[in-house]
């Protein structure tokens, strides 16, 4: 299993030092890629159990792009994955699916696998547009892929209305979305997002065909993170 920690917008220095000290004694056999802010991305901290992963890239290369962070730089920084297409950058940053494409060019060129995010409105949801959600976020990310780099992408499959909002989908539900990128994508680890924690895990971890998961809130509880790991694991 792969277990994505998304810390958002979320510690300072000193509180990412003793976050991370509690993190460490966590012991799994899940792999746990940490994306923490930028600034906290210093490989220093973490142990190896821990995978490095960021939060965002630029769609540029380098060059003057002011207050952008580049493929080549996160890689500098021992970074091997990174989210993209996060709803919250599409929601508030109005990152297009075209943009979104182009992130995941440059992170597959400098060998990070990119964490595609996808997932529909509750709007969406309402209107039976799920499929085509989903296939439009998905198409238009990878078009000018091969097929051995869309095999090397993570999908994370993250329905907006559950993000945050400590409402899941049913199990019949994200099977049925699982299913479907998977029908697109048939070689991708997909992972689910949205309100997963430590108190749903048990029924979450009955839909066999998730590959893992994408944590945003409980990935900033140490504690509950591991009451989650060892429900996921035994
Ligand atoms: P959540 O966030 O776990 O707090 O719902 C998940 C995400 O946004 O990746």
């Amino acid at each position: 299993m792969i277990v994505a920690l998304n810390n958002k917008c979320n510690l300072t220095k000193s509180e990412y030092k003793r976050y991370i000290e509690e993190l460490n004694k966590i012991n799994c056999t899940s792999k746990l890629v940490l994306c923490p802010t930028f600034l906290n991305l210093s490989s220093e901290l973490v142990t190896p159990k821990f995978q490095l992963g960021a939060q965002n890239v630029s769609i540029n290369d380098k060059g003057a792009f002011t207050g952008e962070i580049a493929a080549s730089q996160l890689k500098s920084y021992n970074v091997e994955y990174c989210l993209v297409g996060h709803s919250e950058r599409r929601i508030y940053q109005k990152e297009t699916n075209e943009e979104i494409s182009l992130k995941v060019e440059r992170l597959l060129k400098q060998n990070i696998t990119p964490i595609l995010c996808v997932g529909e409105s509750k709007e969406e949801r309402d209107n039976s547009k799920v499929r085509f959600v989903l296939r439009q976020e998905i198409e238009t990310a990878t078009k000018k892929l091969t097929q051995s780099q869309r095999d090397r992408l993570i999908i994370a499959y993250e329905p907006i209305w559950s993000i945050g909002t400590g409402i899941i989908p049913e199990n019949e539900e994200i099977k049925e979305a699982f299913q479907y990128i998977k029908e697109i994508l048939p070689n991708t680890k997909v992972l689910y997002g949205g309100s997963a924690n430590e108190k749903n895990i048990d029924t979450l971890k009955e839909v066999s065909i998730i590959d893992g998961f994408l944590l945003g809130g409980l990935s900033l509880k140490p504690k509950e993170l591991n009451i989650f790991l060892e429900k996921l694991e035994n």
